[in-house]
């Protein structure tokens, strides 16, 4: 209850902080009990659009993925853990988050601990989801609209604490396969197969944790969508939505950027 408390507050101090047209604080925390279950979105609302969105970096391939995705005109959505594959405030991967940030992609929350969110309570969920949100604050200076719970696993507190966050949940309506044991072949060829459908709008996932996918299915999966006549923007782009609750200056880098203890 205590910590519930603290989050909200924490919240209500960081959004008051970054809009301009904030109200009082009392004005605030009864916006905020009031708001509604987040909506959970699996594809876009602009047609012709495809946004390709990476799980659970930062990691080192983040920067071929930017690469290539602007090389071909592109931008792309990465969903970040804030303690996966690396901490996020470790010095290389907080230059991966501001650099993706830089170059135009949107950054987005994944959760602190690649956690499945269902089975844990309002307050854990919560902090699950504050810690990364603060991160990205710090680094890139941007408290994300949206979040992808990792799995794609929600329930009705994941919805219901969400929503409190101002967070739209964003799931995916095609799956590249890159965290199944299949080829990069059989990936490839799930991407021929998707867009022979011919989907109005398409919401990709992927992870730039994997070389693979990287260097080899990315390239494939950028020709095969603009050879379709798909746009390749970002998440927020292809629904027509800001990406971000707040956008304000980075912090420097103080004693808080630690992941020991969270
Ligand atoms: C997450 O937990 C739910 C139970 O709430 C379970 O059904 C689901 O399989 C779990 N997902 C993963 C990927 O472990
Ligand atoms: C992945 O697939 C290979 C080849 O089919 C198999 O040998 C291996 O055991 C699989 N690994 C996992 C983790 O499923």
């Amino acid at each position: 209850m205590f910590a519930s408390l603290l989050y909200a507050i924490t919240l209500a101090l960081v959004l008051t902080s970054g809009a301009a047209s904030s109200g009082p604080g009392s004005h605030h925390a009864s916006t905020l009990a009031k708001r509604a279950p987040a909506q959970v979105i699996t594809s876009c609302t602009v047609q012709n659009t495809a946004a390709l969105t990476f799980d659970d970096g930062p990691w080192v391939y983040l920067y071929d993925v930017s690469k290539t995705l602007l090389a071909a005109g592109a931008k792309g959505t990465f969903f970040f853990n804030g303690n996966n594959w690396g901490c996020i405030y470790d010095e290389d991967e907080a230059k991966r988050v501001k650099y993706a940030y830089d170059k135009g992609h949107q950054i987005a929350s994944h959760t602190w601990l690649h956690s499945n969110l269902t089975l844990l309570t309002a307050d854990q969920v919560h902090h699950q989801m504050w810690l990364v949100e603060e991160a990205l604050i710090k680094i890139a200076g941007v408290m994300p609209a949206f979040m992808r719970p990792p799995y794609g696993a929600y329930n009705d507190i994941v919805r219901s604490v969400s929503g409190i966050r101002g967070q739209t949940i964003a799931n995916w309506n095609f799956d590249s396969g890159d965290t199944w044991n299949i080829t990069t072949a059989a990936e490839k060829q799930r991407y021929v197969d998707f867009v022979k459908t011919k989907p109005t709008s398409i919401i990709a996932l992927n992870h730039d944790v994997h070389q693979q996918t990287a260097q080899v299915l990315l390239p494939f999966a950028i020709q095969t969508l603009q050879a379709a006549g798909y746009r390749l923007v970002t998440l927020a782009e292809c629904l027509g939505k800001p990406a971000y609750q707040s956008v304000a200056a980075p912090k420097a880098r103080d004693a808080t950027w630690t992941c020991i203890g969270k």
